[in-house]
């Protein structure tokens, strides 16, 4: 099976007194997503931003808002990030009691559902909710900080894309943490098709965006 490979940078790694900007510059450089982190300094050791954010940067593109949810627990927000104008909506499998309910719920609200899975979470997470999700995440980095360094989890992408090609169904595998020009080619060769990156993405200012994009994808 052959997909295209699409850049979802993420805007924790943008310059936040500029959101507008560093928006549209990223926009026209070649992002395909844009991917967003929420953490709540409980889930994860760390606070970040919040829908009032996702939904002041929601008028400045088109592209697809892939928001990444690191709080628990994570139900009585979910409409937020909808009514924030979120595409794609991934909670975490331990983000609460029933996953699965909170699967539906983002369905419910019209929305794509992704699960994401810690380096330690087992694939088994995914069993019972194949039938659920359009994305599953698989983090490369224990969630929570921007920069900190690849995990090299090749086996685990591999097992996961298996999965989706055998359950028939449009799922999206993307890979977040760590991701640089050197590790993209690890992720993607393991059957990765969305490939977040921060740091990488938004090194070097506006004028480097369009070539960190090409040289996550490869294509360079
Ligand atoms: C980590 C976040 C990542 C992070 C990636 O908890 O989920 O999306 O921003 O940053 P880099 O690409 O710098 O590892
Ligand atoms: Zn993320």
């Amino acid at each position: 099976m052959t997909y295209k490979t699409l850049i979802a940078p993420s805007v924790l790694s943008a310059d936040f007194s500029n959101l507008e900007a560093e928006i549209k510059a990223m926009d026209a450089a070649g992002a395909d997503w844009f991917h967003l982190d929420v953490m709540d300094g409980h889930f994860v050791p760390n606070i970040s931003y919040g829908a009032p954010v996702i939904k002041a940067m929601r008028p400045h593109t088109k592209k697809i808002f892939d928001v990444h949810l690191m709080i628990a627990p994570c139900d009585a927000y979910l409409k937020d990030f909808a009514d924030a104008g979120c595409d794609v909506i991934t909670i975490h499998s331990e983000a609460g009691p029933h996953p699965h309910r909170s699967l539906q719920y983002i369905k419910s609200l019209g929305k794509k559902a992704g699960l994401a899975l810690n380096p330690a979470t087992p694939i088994s997470a995914l069993e019972h909710v194949m039938d659920l999700v359009d994305l599953i995440l698989i983090m490369t980095v224990n969630p929570g900080f921007g920069g900190q360094s690849f995990i090299d989890l090749s086996d685990k992408i591999a097992h996961v894309r298996n999965m989706i090609n055998k359950s028939g169904r449009d799922i999206h595998l993307e890979v977040d943490g760590g991701v640089t020009p050197e590790t993209s080619k690890i992720v993607r060769n393991a059957g990765a098709d969305v490939l977040v990156a921060g740091t990488a993405s938004f090194k070097g200012g506006p004028n480097a965006y369009a070539q960190n994009i090409l040289n996550l994808r490869g294509d360079h």
